[in-house]
């Protein structure tokens, strides 16, 4: 069986740009997107071109840089913003409008104050409306983890048979557990008239830490695309991270699905959109957190320092991290305290490394982590007159 392609449509520019201090200058969002279309995103949403004239400007402007990717606007299925958007991707290589209304009761009744077969005629209108500029045009069916599938399925067909290309089915309030988003993607692909000609998104919010398993269940029941961020940044508690859903494609789908991504460009990636937003990572984030490959209890660093995989799942270098860390600290044990002595240039005996040790626990005991300048000073201390 020949592996399956699974496109990555990035939304750090959308999705991402839309949190509180996250907000980017037009110049710094063309840096993020020339950087995301060399990574290999296949399609890079650059904004949500009639939320502000600077977004429309910076759709524009991407829209004409990038080389390779789709470059995608957003709107909602107002016929204002589908014309802004369109007039903003105007210039790419290949434009796509992404458009799309509320589908669960809740949004119906409580946010649109309308009926369902409303939100039909909506939908269908605002999608015909989008192909008369673009030929590729995303429907997204928002709240669509909470929307009674039945009714689900009747939109796809409809903006289907109206000439959409990809229908995002958004987990928008992080709702799903991954079974019922698999089972929701299932559910569509099985009983969509119509479904071969579009192909499944998945976008998924992290509200209950379940984004990434949901956008992987959605992939195993048919999605042939997966919206993310990088490092996860989005809405609320953030969407499924581009790092972690990629990385889970490459690792444990090896054979049946593929991406295009350049996985040891993961890390600089990570740290450009961290320090461009002035979003910090968490170290323990995986994939491209600070301790993502770091070892610190004895037990662990003995494992690793004999056979890497013992404890790691991932080569570093498949996601752009030099090497793993053996980090030095009270829990660390003679095997780490050898290794690292050993990385400076000092190859203790046995009896050099008894000594140390008992002086390194002393120290370790008063601060939190043991690093190269501490190590050569106990060497000169009290190891070298043992020579
Ligand atoms: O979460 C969501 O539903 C969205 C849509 C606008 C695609 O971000
Ligand atoms: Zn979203």
């Amino acid at each position: 069986m020949s592996s399956e392609k699974i496109n990555i449509f990035d939304t750090t520019l959308r999705d991402g740009e839309q949190v509180p201090g996250c907000k980017l200058r037009k110049e710094q969002k063309l840096a993020v997107a020339e950087q995301l279309d060399f990574f290999g995103v296949d399609i890079i949403e650059a904004g949500f071109p009639i939320s502000s004239p600077g977004d429309f400007e910076a759709v524009q402007a991407i829209a004409a840089l990038v080389k390779n990717a789709t470059v995608c606007g957003l709107s909602r299925a107002v016929m204002k913003d589908i014309e802004v958007a369109g007039e903003a991707v105007m210039g790419a290589k290949r434009p796509r409008i992404h458009t799309g209304i509320g589908t669960s009761d809740n949004h119906i009744k409580f946010k649109l104050n309308t009926t369902r077969e409303d939100i039909l005629e909506r939908a269908v209108a605002a999608v015909k409306y989008a192909k008369s500029f673009v030929e590729d045009v995303e429907f997204y069916a928002e709240d669509a983890g909470r929307t009674d599938p039945e009714f689900l399925a009747r939109v796809c067909e409809a903006v289907i048979k109206a000439g959409a290309t990809v229908l995002n089915i958004p987990d928008t309030t992080g709702y799903c557990l991954p079974h019922e988003y698999g089972d929701k993607i299932a559910y569509l692909r099985d009983n969509v008239k119509g479904i071969h000609k579009a192909t499944l998104s998945t976008h998924c919010h992290n509200d209950l830490g379940m984004a990434t398993a949901n956008s992987i269940a959605g992939v195993e029941n048919g999605a042939r695309q997966v919206e993310c961020t990088i490092n996860g940044i989005g809405e609320r508690a953030g969407n499924t991270s581009l790092e972690e859903a990629v990385m889970i494609i490459k690792q444990r789908f090896g054979g049946q699905y593929h991406t295009n991504i350049t996985t040891p460009l993961l890390k600089s990636m990570s740290i450009l959109v961290a320090e461009t937003m002035g979003m910090p990572v968490q170290a323990n984030k995986a994939i491209v957190g600070a301790n993502a490959f770091a070892h610190s209890s004895g037990i662990h660093q003995d494992g690793v320092i004999k056979h890497r995989e013992t404890y790691e799942i991932i080569n570093p270098a498949d996601v752009g991290v030099d090497q793993s860390s053996i980090v030095l600290t009270a829990r660390s044990g003679r095997a780490a305290l050898a290794y690292r002595f050993k990385e400076i240039g000092h190859h203790l005996t046995k009896d050099e490394l008894d000594v140390a040790y008992v002086h390194f626990l002393d120290l370790a005991d008063r601060q939190k982590e043991v690093i190269d300048t501490d190590l050569e000073v106990l060497y000169h201390e009290k190891i070298y007159s043992m020579i």
